[in-house]
Order: C-alpha cells, then structure tokens, then sequence
C-alpha cells in the first residue's frame, strides 16, 4: 500500500501543480513589451516645414486626396484645395499606356469656422473605373496641373490578396512624420489604408484654428493623394465649440474629407461600409448616435445580413473608440457602444477591428463579454473563437504624446501591448489567412514588433494562439 500512497499523493501534487500553473496562464494576460523608448515631448512641426509647403505655381491643387467612391471599388473620389481662386471642378483622367483621356466634373464649396474662411474645397467622383488598373489623373486644370497616379482594387473576390495600411490619431507632429515615412517605406507596401480617426488635431489649437487642417492636408497628399484612404471619424473631427459659436459637429471634417456613405445606404458619412478585393470594411462612428432606433443602429442592424462571405471572405470593422483597452487613457469609453453592438460581432464572427483614440498599441486575444443579462452577473470577457481581435493603433504620433500608464496587472484578454509609435500591416493571402504586423518607428522599416497569423473566422476559424498555429 506504502508505495502507491507514494505514488498518488506525487500524481495529486502534478496534478494540482499543473493545474496552479494553468490557473496561473490564465490570470496573467498576455505580453506587456519590455521596449525601453526615449520618452520625448512630442510638437507638431512648424508651419513653414517642408512637408506643409504650398505646392508652387499660381492657385495649385493642394491636399490632394483620394478614397473610394462606391461599394464596389470601381470609383473613387479625388479632392482637393485650391487657394487663390475657385479654378476648375475638373479631374482629367487615364488609364496607364493608353492615349485615351476622360474627364469628370465635381463640385467645390467653401466654409467658415470663427475667423478663419476655407480655400475653395473641390471633390470630383469618378466612376466606372476597370478594376486592378493603374490609371493616372490630373487637378488644376487649366491653371497650374498636377498630376498623380492611383491603382484600382481587383474585383472583389473571396480569394484577391490585398494589403492595408492601419494609421490612427497620425496628427502633424515630427513623430507623425516619422510614422508616415515607416508606412511608406514599409517592405510590405500598403495598398490602402484604413485610418482609425483623429486627423488633424487642429482642434488643440486656440478657435480650433483650421490652418491646421489645410497644413495637414499637405502633410498627408504624399500618401493621400496615391492611394485611398478610408476615413473613420474621431472626437478631433467634431470641431463643436459653442464658446465661439461653432455648434455644428464635424463642420470641416465633413467639408473636406468624403466618405461613400450613400452608396452602402448610409444617410450620415460618418458610418458606411465598402468592399475592397476580398474584404468587407464596416465603419462605424463612436461620436454619432448608436442606440437603439438611431439611424447607425438601424443601418448596421441591415449591414450585417448584406455581409456574403463567399464573395468578401474578410469582415472588418473600424471605429474610433476602442471597445478593449487596458491603458488608463479612454478607459471604458467604448463600453457602451460594446454593450449595444458586440452580440452582433460574435453572431457574425466579424475578423477583426481596429480602433485608435487611445495613443498606444494593444492586440486582444479573441474574445467576448456578451453574457450578462443584468442578473445574472456574468460580466467578464471570455475567450471565443467566434469572437474579433480587437487592435487598438491609436499611435500615430500626435501631439497629445503618447499613452504610457497601463491598467495592471494585464488582463488576460490583452495579449501585446506596448506604448510606443507606429502603424500597422494587414495583409490578406486568400480567404484562410492573412498576415498582420505592427511596425513601432523606432525601428528599422522591415522590423515588426508584433504579429498575428489571422485564420479567417468563416473559412478557417481555428483558434490563432500559438499552441494550436497551423
Ligand atoms: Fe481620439
């Protein structure tokens, strides 16, 4: 008997061992870099830098940008500032080793904002583009020309690669330009890119002095003007100030930037959707109503069932406000919209979401909080499969500085974080998997301080974490 004794009481203690050891997995979260940064004020650039100069000649073109024009990916939107004087609405446009030129007419307004009177403000649709197509285009036509390039998308298929650039909170600061220059010298070249709100941060100036915005407008052009971005809204776009009678929410974020909101049924810019290759990309706006019977709720409540995974394998959501956030900055500023939205997330097995407004980085393992009922008091998250990853990259550099204070210990659902600057990757493969990498700019252009192998969660939706990585 004396020997077996022995032998249950050494399986007794491995078995509580292991299971102390799990146990001990996980109440710990995930990773909390040990990357030690020289902590820096960071300023916006001044305006006489370089990366703010007007474009020469007489009433050029400036803040020249694109985004897509339609659900499909077959237009797209060119914008633009011209200064001096209206000049023309129109764009000139071709496709790449053909003669053949077409041309589009926009439209261009003005606005006010306390003391300050915009430049004439022109956007331009044009439609009907082929798909996977260089084409080049021309503004200012007729006084002084600019011409740019941009590529089509390839038709929307479950099986397209595509790469997004992920930028938040970018701001005009020297640590902003740093995060553009990464992004653009990127090894891994970004097709379009997905901005999580926060532009300009024009607001931080006194009477939200909308120079600001024109100088980021020619900060971004560099990017902006060859490729789309897709604009989410942040709380820096609302420009409400009713101290100087300003108490029109998002008054020049609405004149400048264009989203497609109509043509995915939209009756707000601010919350749309599109198709991009072999994605679907939600926009939500955490600073717009979302309750029940809002428009956004009624609208994302009929998006949904839109959503064919067979044709657009990627379901992709972006917002400004993150749901899953364990820095001490913004803490539980998106819990409400959490509360109201996320069963659809899970029932929908939504890929992936990417938020910003939380200056910092941070991945969540896949999971949900979707439980509780009030009384029944089940109200933390779980891990599940059928959940997103919640990405936060609220990082872009603005002048607002960087988020460093964390909630400790990490909770088990964070499973990297770090407070450092960068942008990030998402590159889809096929309708199985994508590769994801965030960039921080301290390092060199190719460096990735972390990454995810995305399994698409219609498709191939086995769990990521790295015991089970296939
Ligand atoms: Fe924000």
């Amino acid at each position: 008997m004396g020997p077996v004794r022995r032998f249950d009481l050494f399986s007794f203690l491995l078995v509580l061992g292991l299971v102390l050891n799990s146990f001990v997995l996980f109440c710990n979260g995930g990773q909390t870099s040990s990357f030690v940064r020289k902590v820096e004020k960071t300023v916006d650039m001044p305006l006489d830098s370089d990366v703010f100069r007007v474009p020469p000649g007489y009433n050029a073109p400036q803040q020249v940008h694109i985004t897509q024009g339609d659900v499909e990916g077959k237009a797209v939107i060119v914008s633009w500032v011209t200064q001096e004087a209206l000049g023309s609405n129109t764009v000139i446009y071709w496709k790449e080793n053909s003669s053949k030129k077409y041309k589009a007419q926009g439209k261009s307004n003005t606005y006010k904002y306390y003391n300050y009177t915009s430049g004439y403000i022109h956007h331009c649709p044009i439609r009907n583009l082929e798909y996977d197509t260089k084409y080049y285009y021309m503004v200012g036509v007729g006084q002084t020309e600019r011409k740019f390039w941009f590529f089509t998308p390839p038709e929307v298929g479950p099986d397209v690669p595509y790469t997004f650039g992920l930028i938040g909170d970018l701001g005009q600061t020297f640590d902003s330009n740093i995060t553009l220059t990464h992004y653009e010298n990127n090894p891994t070249k970004g097709q379009a890119v997905m901005f999580v709100g926060d532009l300009s941060y024009a607001d931080q100036y006194p009477n939200h002095d909308n120079n600001r915005w024109d100088s980021w407008g020619r900060f971004v052009e560099r990017s902006t003007a060859y490729q789309p971005w897709i604009w989410t809204v942040g709380n820096h776009e609302l420009d409400f100030a009713p101290e100087i009678k300003e108490t029109r929410p998002f008054k020049p974020f609405k004149h400048r930037y264009r989203t497609p909101y109509r043509s995915s049924g939209s009756t707000e810019p601010f919350w749309y959707s599109i198709k991009r290759g072999p994605a679907y990309i939600i926009v939500l706006a955490s600073y717009s109503a979302y309750g029940k019977y809002t428009p956004q709720y009624t609208w994302l409540e009929e998006e949904f069932p839109k959503v064919n995974r067979t044709e657009t394998p990627w379901l992709i959501v972006l917002m400004h406000s993150p749901w899953y956030n364990s820095y001490d900055y913004h803490y539980m500023e998106g819990e409400t919209m959490r509360v109201m939205y996320e069963p659809w997330f899970v029932k929908n097995k939504v890929d992936v979401v990417f938020a910003g407004h939380v200056h910092a980085y941070e991945r969540s393992e896949r999971i949900s909080n979707i439980a509780y009922n009030i009384v029944n008091g089940i109200c933390a998250p779980v891990k599940d499969q059928s959940a997103p990853v919640y990405i936060t990259i609220g990082d872009g550099g603005n002048l607002e500085g960087l988020a460093t204070k964390m909630t400790e210990p990490q909770p088990e659902y964070s499973a990297f974080r770090e407070a450092s600057f960068g942008h990030a990757i998402f590159s889809i493969k096929n309708r199985t998997h994508a590769y994801y990498g965030w960039h921080r700019n301290q390092d060199g252009y190719a460096v990735k301080g972390d990454t995810m192998w995305f399994h698409n969660r219609f498709w191939h939706p086995i769990d990521e974490s790295p015991s089970f990585d296939s």
